[in-house]
C-alpha cells in the first residue's frame, strides 16, 4: 500500500499527515510541484515492454531523452549483503539533482523518497504501479532498506545530469528508515 507521511521538518514527533489514498497521495504531491500517479500492475517479464504504451506518453510529455530499469532483488551470492549496503547507502543522505528530474516508476518491490520541502518532510513509500517525479533542486534522500527489493523504470533528460549533490545535512538520521515506515503502513486506516 502506497503511503504518504508528512512531518515538520524538526522531527518526526509530530505526524501532520497519514494517508494511502493514491488520489490524496496524489493531490498533495501535485500541491507541492512532484508527479504521483499509478500505473495499473503488470506481471510481464520485461517491464519495458509491459509499460510500453504508459512510457510512451510519458516520454513524449516530458521529453525524456533516456528510458531504463533498475533492479535489485536479495540473491543468494556472497557478496550481496555488500552490495545491498553499498546500494542503500548511495542516496541516503539528503541531496539534490540539479539538472535532472529523479523520475521512477516502480514495477514491484518498495522505496521510500523524504522530500525536504517547505518546512516538512514527506516519506512517500512507494510501492509497486507507482510513479513518482521529483523535480529537479528538490532536497530529498531515498531508502531502499536493508534488504533491497524493487523494480523501476527510470527517466531521464540527459543523459548525464543526474548526478547528487549532497547539501550536507543530516536530517535523513532523524527521520523513521524505510524499514520503520514499511512496518508502519498497516497502521493507515
Ligand atoms: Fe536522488
Amino acid at each position: 500500500m502506497t503511503l504518504l507521511i508528512t512531518w515538520p521538518e524538526s522531527g518526526p514527533e509530530t505526524e501532520l499527515r497519514r494517508t494511502s489514498d493514491p488520489s490524496e497521495i496524489k493531490r498533495e504531491l501535485a500541491r507541492l510541484g512532484l508527479r504521483f500517479d499509478r500505473w495499473p500492475l503488470r506481471d510481464e517479464e520485461t517491464v519495458l515492454a509491459a509499460y510500453r504504451e504508459e512510457i510512451d506518453v510519458l516520454v513524449a510529455a516530458e521529453g525524456f531523452a533516456t528510458v531504463d530499469v533498475v533492479a535489485l532483488h536479495p540473491d543468494d551470492s556472497p557478496d550481496w549483503p555488500e552490495r545491498a549496503a553499498a546500494a542503500r547507502a548511495k542516496f541516503l543522505q539528503e541531496h539534490v539533482h540539479e539538472d535532472d528530474d529523479e523520475v521512477r516508476f516502480f514495477a514491484d518491490g518498495a522505496g521510500v523518497f523524504y522530500l525536504h520541502l517547505d518546512g516538512h518532510v514527506h516519506a512517500v513509500l512507494c510501492e509497486g504501479g507507482d510513479l513518482l517525479g521529483v523535480p529537479r533542486g528538490t532536497r530529498h534522500w531515498f531508502d531502499m532498506g536493508s534488504r533491497p527489493s524493487f523494480t523501476a523504470v527510470r527517466f531521464f533528460h540527459l543523459d548525464d545530469g543526474w548526478v547528487a549533490d549532497f547539501t550536507g545535512d543530516p536530517i535523513a538520521d532523524r527521520f523513521p528508515d524505510f524499514a520503520a515506515i514499511a512496518a508502519e503502513r498497516s497502521a493507515c486506516p
